[in-house]
């Protein structure tokens, strides 16, 4: 089925089937390259060789002024892939080496590019912009409540390098926000998967996690930039941010916090926002007041497993209630316990949603929040909910002034009587708006549950591969949601972003072959459950390990 939302160069294509190919698809008229994958080389002019990281998730484009072909691509790198990386999965089996070689594959990179001639995007190579932080490097430094050695010692003034970027986001004075999110894999803890990084150091371990968990500022445009942690907005499993601001007004962030029953939040800045004013805006989330969405009904819920009727409202209204970012817990523990000594249940009913992933702002103002789903509820499938603020003022909080809140979209299969390509999402992750407000959204379902893989739930049958969508938000086709690229095999597609000409969308491809490490022999390539982007699995052709790649 033809797409056609509000015109754009990328709004008007024929839907693509779901599909379970270890490729990337895309409709007929664009075309898809990997402009750079994992280990890939780059320098700066300084003489410093850096490599692409590893399970690239965000990213962002920030244009160099008076160049329309050329920029700077801010990514970050989630998490490590033992398994694919050196073989070895357990902490305390690993060598030195192999955990420096994982501590050096997550964290941010900057990449110059340009389109050459052929308008295919190059890494620009050596480039005073090209810069890697890593789970080690550089210091980065702390700021706000928190940022002191002597009252706060677990957080203090400073931390190595950073780690379990997830999501992001930028700000409109030019620099880039990373999320660090599920900072408590890192450490020796055997409850988890932990990577053991705590013989490298124990400022990974448990006991001192409060160095991560925040979300970070870089200047992309300045290699030299010392990142900075802004202990203001809180530490939780940070997903993404989305800022709102109005010039000469406070400035707004809201963030998800990205674990099943926990909640959205948003940073209301004590500085205002004046544009222009570079050095005063640098400063704008070094202090204010973070508050957390209390909702009427906070989950959509179902009553019969795998059905997409809801039980509970789809719409409602709700506030913005005030969170006290202390150093010893999560804010999120912090902050449930406090709701529950008032009123039992009341973190269920009003907080607890249906886990935050990305949050995007409309150019109206309006919020759109993706739960990715939420299978205690039965919602296998998630949804997109709207939040429109009270007099559609970012600052309103308090119980005075309510939001109102709409879910939009639900995930979930919309029959096998829809056309290939408009059978419907699931388990909604990273969004953006095109220039013309179709929304697009990539989907994360868990590699464990996609078809194909051993056990996999039925729940999903239906969607194949993870995807990209574009919603078109008006006319006739307004809320369907249409396929537009599938992912290889075993693959989440992370972090979509276009060029400002929006000629290109650039999307991450994290984890493809991901269900490897569990059933794969290590350098036993046939064994592999994805070769993209060398090969591919489904044709057999060349044979080869998979690697997380950057997608123009
Ligand atoms: Fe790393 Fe919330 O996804
Ligand atoms: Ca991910
Ligand atoms: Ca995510
Ligand atoms: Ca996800």
């Amino acid at each position: 089925a033809r797409a056609a939302g509000a015109p754009t160069p990328f709004a008007d294509f024929r839907a693509v089937a779901a599909s379970s190919a270890d490729a990337f698809e895309v409709p007929e008229g664009y075309r898809a390259h990997v402009v750079i994958k994992y280990g890939d080389s780059f320098a700066n002019t300084d003489g410093t060789q850096l490599r692409f990281g590893y399970n690239n998730d965000f990213l962002a484009f920030f244009p160099l002024e008076g160049k329309p072909d050329e920029g700077l691509l801010f990514v970050n790198h989630e998490y490590p892939a033992p398994f694919f990386q050196h073989g070895v999965t357990r902490g305390a089996d690993k060598s030195v080496a192999q955990l420096e070689l994982e501590q050096y594959s997550v964290g941010n990179s900057v990449l110059h590019v340009k389109k050459d001639a052929a308008g295919l995007w190059q890494i620009v190579s050596p480039s005073p912009y090209n810069r890697r932080i890593t789970g080690k490097d550089p210091e980065c430094e702390h700021t706000g409540p928190l940022a002191d050695e002597t009252n706060h010692p677990r957080v203090g003034t400073s931390s190595k390098g950073s780690l379990a970027n997830c999501s992001g986001g930028i700000t409109p004075w030019g620099t880039a926000l990373s999320c660090e999110e599920n900072f408590q894999d890192y450490g020796s803890d055997p409850a988890t998967s932990a990577y053991g990084w705590n013989r490298l150091d124990p400022e990974y371990d448990s006991a001192l996690w409060s160095k991560y968990g925040w979300v970070v500022e870089t200047d992309p445009y300045d290699a030299s930039w010392t990142p900075r942690k802004h202990t203001a907005l809180g530490r939780f499993r940070h997903e993404n941010t989305a800022f709102r601001a109005l010039d000469g007004k406070r400035f707004v962030l809201y963030m998800g916090d990205d674990v099943t029953n926990a909640g959205v939040y948003k940073f209301v800045s004590t500085r205002p926002f004046i544009p222009g004013r570079r050095a005063h805006n640098l400063r704008i989330l070094e202090e204010g007041t973070l508050y957390i969405a209390s909702f009427d009904h906070s989950r959509r819920e179902f009553a019969v497993d795998g059905d997409t009727t809801p039980i509970t409202p789809t719409s409602g209204v709700g506030y913005w209630r005030e969170v006290l970012v202390t150093e010893l817990e999560d804010t999120n523990v912090r902050i449930r316990r406090a709701v529950e000594a008032e009123e039992a249940g009341a973190w269920n009913r009003h907080f607890a949603t249906n886990r935050p992933e990305d949050v995007e702002v409309d150019v109206d103002g309006t919020v759109y929040i993706a739960f990715t789903n939420n299978s205690g509820v039965k919602d296998r499938h998630g949804s997109i909910r709207k939040l429109v603020e009270a007099g559609n003022d970012p600052t309103a909080v308090g119980r005075a002034n309510e939001f109102r809140w709409v879910d939009y979209a639900g995930g979930g299969d919309r029959g096998e009587d829809k056309p290939a390509g408009e059978r419907g999402f699931s388990s909604c992750d990273n969004l953006v708006f095109d220039r013309e407000g179709n929304l697009w959204v990539v989907t994360d379902i868990s590699s464990g549950s996609l078809a194909g893989t051993p056990g996999a739930a039925r729940w999903y049958r239906y969607h194949l591969n993870n995807a990209v969508f574009m919603i078109p938000r008006s006319g006739p086709n307004a809320g369907i949601a249409f396929r537009f690229a599938n992912m290889p095999a075993e693959s989440e597609g992370t972090g979509p972003y276009f060029t400002p000409d929006e000629r290109t969308l650039f999307v991450n491809v994290q984890h493809p072959g991901e269900e490897t490490a569990s059933r794969g022999v290590y350098g036993d390539v046939s064994t592999y459950t994805s070769y993209w982007p060398a090969g591919n699995k489904t044709t057999g052709q060349n044979p080869s390990t998979p690697l997380p790649s950057l997608v123009a």
